[in-house]
């Protein structure tokens, strides 16, 4: 008996980040935004006790005690009260690392698929508030499409946006990740030396308005990302990557997350394929992968 769920990668449309918390977080305000890259994550029962896992991944992930979809089948084993004997294959298609939360749709896809392989019966709604216990961005992952984050990203809104085409994404990954807690604490450095008090995280009027249009051009003038700054500052030649992703004609070029991975905005798909062509021409990134949003969250295969 075994269940397969794919899981999405995400972007955020725009990621406002307000002051360190005490408890070592920022509250942020973001627009989640779910993309037809996925993840294929498959769960067994197995003979042997405990979790195994296995993934094909193209960089390197870490298959210890700590890897986000291990705590995602322990955290419900111990839910529901089972032993959780499983194995858990991943095929990897969402760079690691990347800015485009691929451990949690790892997590939240073994989360959906060990729900129903054990038949627990918990609702989406109780599986989301295990998601959120996970990591930030898992709960979304689950959900997929295009939702307001707050609190830590956690906390889930449907954003009210016009039934429009989809948007054609390219996005441009690094084989080099950046960790997520060195780009915040990078942007607390850079808010500390110039004196800049962080201000309450806000979705803009903007991007809400964009959203509501479903022009894309609007869409692509409201990106906005404040962790784009600490990235660049990590890795200075992302410059280079959005500079050359302008110059090959995107609408709208932002960092994903915490980086590296930098997303273009393309007008159509005929655009986003040349946009691609161009963008790895320019030599300035690793990998390009075409995709499109919002895509749905877990679903079972
Ligand atoms: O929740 P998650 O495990 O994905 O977060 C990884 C790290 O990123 C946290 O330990 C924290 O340093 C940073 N983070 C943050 N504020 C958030 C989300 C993540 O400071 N809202």
């Amino acid at each position: 008996m075994s269940v397969t769920v794919t899981s999405p990668a995400k972007v955020n449309l725009s990621l406002s980040v307000g002051p360190l918390r005490a408890d070592g977080y920022h509250d942020i305000a973001t627009v989640f935004h779910a993309l037809s890259l996925h993840d294929t994550v498959t769960v067994s029962e197995s003979d042997e006790p405990g979790i195994s896992i296995d993934m094909r991944v193209l960089g390197v992930v870490p298959v210890d005690q700590d890897n986000l979809a291990m705590r995602a089948v322990r955290a419900l084993a111990h839910h529901v009260n089972r032993p959780g004997n499983v194995h858990v294959n991943i095929i990897k298609r969402i760079p690691v690392a990347a800015g485009l939360a691929g451990g949690s749709a790892d997590a939240a896809g073994a989360l959906v698929a060990c729900n129903e392989l054990w038949q627990t019966g918990l609702s989406m709604s109780e599986l989301t508030d295990m998601a959120a216990t996970l990591g930030s961005d898992v709960a979304f992952a689950l959900r997929g499409g295009t939702m307001v984050g707050t609190g830590r990203g956690e906390r889930l809104a449907p954003v009210l946006a016009a039934t429009f085409a989809p948007l054609n994404w390219v996005i441009a990954a690094s084989g080099a990740g950046l960790s997520t807690p060195e780009v915040y604490r990078t942007l607390d450095e850079i808010r500390e030396q110039s004196g800049i008090d962080a201000d309450e995280p806000e979705v803009s009027i903007e991007m809400m308005l964009a959203l509501r249009s479903g022009v894309v051009d609007d869409i692509a003038a409201a990106l906005e990302n404040d962790l784009q700054k600490a990235a660049l500052k990590m890795r200075p030649s992302l410059a280079r990557t959005l500079q050359a992703g302008i110059d090959a004609g995107a609408v709208g070029a932002i960092v994903s997350g915490s980086g590296p991975s930098c997303v273009f905005l393309a007008r159509d798909a005929d655009h986003s394929v040349d946009l691609a062509v161009e963008l790895s021409a320019s030599g300035t990134c690793d990998t390009i992968l075409r995709a499109t949003g919002p895509a749905a969250g877990v679903q079972l295969v």
